[in-house]
């Protein structure tokens, strides 16, 4: 790939390209006195499609959240591209990364859409293109419009939310995300507000992002779609990473609580 074109120093850019996207070491998170998360390791490489999964309050969201720093760590190591952003000690790069250089480089997209009621489908898109990359109005309703359009939703821009299905609402959320350019889109539970006919065209837009070679975590219910696009699957329970597989894993998991699992509820 372009971005990792042999530099003139053949190790350094041996070094870089195999550098994982995201790296979660030791990661630990305790909401007044409960501890949510316990020692959470995850290597994410680019382009990787990962999928977690597990019983209601195991700790998805707060991993998820913990990869933007919506949800602060009180131990470990978050890494991007090899910069601590986490409580972590700065890495070789010896540099500290702020939060809002990280929430510029990771999307978001929520299960209740968070769309601003009062703002149209296109200026729901163009507003943070505005605010976080300081474009022009003109500019930021540009690149909304392509934007919209590659989710299929070109034709309900001057939409206001209440005017939008649910199914749509989320492709607004996506494509929000997606304008921002990020490294890589964290997704929770984007379908499980959605009523059952409006979780497919939700599931295409992902997929098409997937194709586009996006690296993406997601937590899901959906086990033909988490089947489908799981190059990474990782099964939690009780703050935990209990066991995690490449693809086929939903065949081939061994831990009984995660065959339990899957066999009750997804
Ligand atoms: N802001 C918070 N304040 C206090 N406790 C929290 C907070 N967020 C999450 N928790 C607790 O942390 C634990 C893990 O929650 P988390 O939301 O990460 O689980 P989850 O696996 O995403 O669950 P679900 O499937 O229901 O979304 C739960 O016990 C939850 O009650
Ligand atoms: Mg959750």
């Amino acid at each position: 790939m372009n971005a990792h074109a042999p530099a003139a120093d053949g190790a350094a850019s041996v070094a870089r390209t195999a550098q994982p996207l995201i790296e979660l070491r030791g990661i630990s998170k305790t909401y007044g006195k409960t501890q949510v998360l316990f020692d959470i390791d995850l290597t994410i490489e680019r382009g990787q499609h990962v999928v977690l999964f597990g019983p209601s309050g195991s700790g998805k969201s707060t991993v998820l959240r913990s990869i933007n720093l919506l949800a602060e760590p009180d131990a470990g190591s978050l890494r991007v591209d090899g910069v601590e952003f986490g409580p972590g000690l700065p890495g070789e790069t010896g540099k500290h990364g702020g939060r809002l250089e990280l929430r510029r480089r990771v999307g978001m997209v929520f299960q209740q859409f968070n769309l601003f009621p009062h703002l149209s489908a296109l200026d729901n898109v163009a507003l943070p293109l505005r605010k976080v990359q300081r474009m022009s109005r003109q500019k930021a309703r540009e690149k909304a419009a392509v934007t919209l359009r590659r989710v299929g939703l070109i034709d309900r821009a001057a939409n206001y939310p209440a005017e939008l299905s649910g199914g749509q609402q989320q492709r607004v959320a996506i494509a929000r995300a997606l304008a921002l350019d990020p490294e890589v889109m964290l997704f929770d539970e984007p379908t499980s507000a959605l009523d059952p006919e409006l979780v497919g065209e939700v599931l295409k837009t992902m997929r098409e992002v997937a194709e586009t070679g996006m690296t993406m975590v997601v937590v899901t219910h959906e086990l033909g779609f988490a089947k489908e696009i799981g190059d990474l699957n990782v099964f939690m329970e009780e703050g935990r990473i209990v066991e995690s597989g490449p693809r086929g894993f939903y065949d081939n998991c061994t831990s009984d609580r995660a065959r339990e699992f899957l066999r009750a509820v997804m």
